[in-house]
């Protein structure tokens, strides 16, 4: 038997059980990965808490939970090229991740091969984060004599944007709460506070000016950057709505370059770029685990492991 966390229905408090059900078989085309972790990501409860969006997102009730994952190919369909059984392999099951095993039509959009040397645990957290961090850098261009204001970057998608853009050359000014500034300084960034006083507190530091902004939490970062004179296309927010203001680009993960996953999962295995994981649980404390995620204050990931 083979576990995998349920919800009967789409609805706020979030009810998970974990049912035991026969073990899935890999039809013709497909791959059986044997889940060891899933890393949380917000729009995993949010898929659970809002019908709206569970539709969005082709989830229907009764729905299994999470998005990344990663763990071993256990069984292969017919038909299958580029994936075999006992290869290590990370990716995104959308509404189904946490679950001992996944069934998949394996492809670039779902599934990539782990690099050497890089933990399940990690491995589990890198699908929606990687590939929202380099739509968003992708989005405003960033490069070499960039100053790029970057808001919310101790979660997720934020620590991966703001060591991709150092990478890249840019000077990097990211908002945080104050607890996270060390932290942020040690990814090569010019921590400041968001909040009031935004604008101010960016102009700062900021010498010459900031020539591109990529708001990761709402619209704030943005209405300050537009304040600070950067022009709304070099401007992008992922979770400020369909069109943010200020002409700003609104993007996420889709429109990132389809080997972003498996690029940047290797420039961790490589130690060029980390990605710290806040807390661990075990699948029977799942819900604890979304509580954390959800209070929107982690740095870096929170994982479920199997
Ligand atoms: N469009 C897409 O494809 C896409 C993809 C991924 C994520 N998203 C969305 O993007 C957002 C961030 O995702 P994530 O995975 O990085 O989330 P996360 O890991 O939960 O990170 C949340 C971060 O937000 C920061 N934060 C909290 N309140 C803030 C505020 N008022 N202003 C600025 N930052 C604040 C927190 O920093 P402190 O702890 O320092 O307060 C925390 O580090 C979520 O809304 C998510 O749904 C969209």
């Amino acid at each position: 038997m083979s576990r995998f966390v349920q919800q009967q229905e789409i609805a706020d408090p979030i009810v998970l059980e974990i049912i035991d059900r026969p073990d899935p078989v890999a039809g013709a085309g497909e791959v059986r990965v044997r889940v060891h972790a899933a890393g949380l990501n917000p729009v995993d409860w949010k898929i659970a808490t809002h019908p709206q969006a569970a539709a969005a997102f082709g989830v229907t009730a009764p729905a299994g939970f999470g998005n990344d994952f990663a763990g071993v190919v256990d069984e292969v369909g017919d038909g299958v090229t580029g994936f075999a059984v006992g290869d290590r392999v990370f990716g995104s099951a959308r509404g189904r991740a946490v679950a001992d095993h996944i069934v998949l039509t394996p492809d670039v959009s779902n599934l990539a091969h782990t690099p050497e040397g890089l933990d399940d645990e990690t491995a589990a957290t890198l699908w929606i984060a990687t590939r929202t961090a380099d739509a968003a850098l992708s989005a405003v261009g960033v490069t070499a004599g960039d100053t790029v204001l970057i808001g919310g970057a101790a979660g997720g998608v934020g620590v991966i944007t703001v060591q991709l853009a150092v990478a890249a050359g840019a000077t990097v000014i990211a908002t945080a709460s104050p607890a996270n500034h060390e932290f942020l300084k040690g990814l090569g960034a010019i921590p400041v506070a968001y909040g009031d006083g935004l604008v101010e507190a960016v102009r700062a530091v900021a010498g010459d000016g900031v020539t591109a902004a990529i708001d990761l939490h709402g619209t704030d970062t943005a209405v300050a950057a537009a304040a600070l004179g950067v022009p709304g296309e070099r401007i992008a927010t992922i979770a400020g709505g369909p069109t943010p203001p200020y002409g700003a680009i609104a993007t996420g993960g889709a429109a990132s370059a389809p080997d972003a996953p498996a690029r940047i999962a290797q420039l961790i295995a490589d130690g060029a770029v980390t990605l710290p994981i806040e807390a661990s649980f075990p699948v029977e404390r799942i819900d604890e685990a979304i509580a954390l995620q959800r209070g929107g204050h982690v740095r870096g990931k929170v994982v479920v492991t199997l």
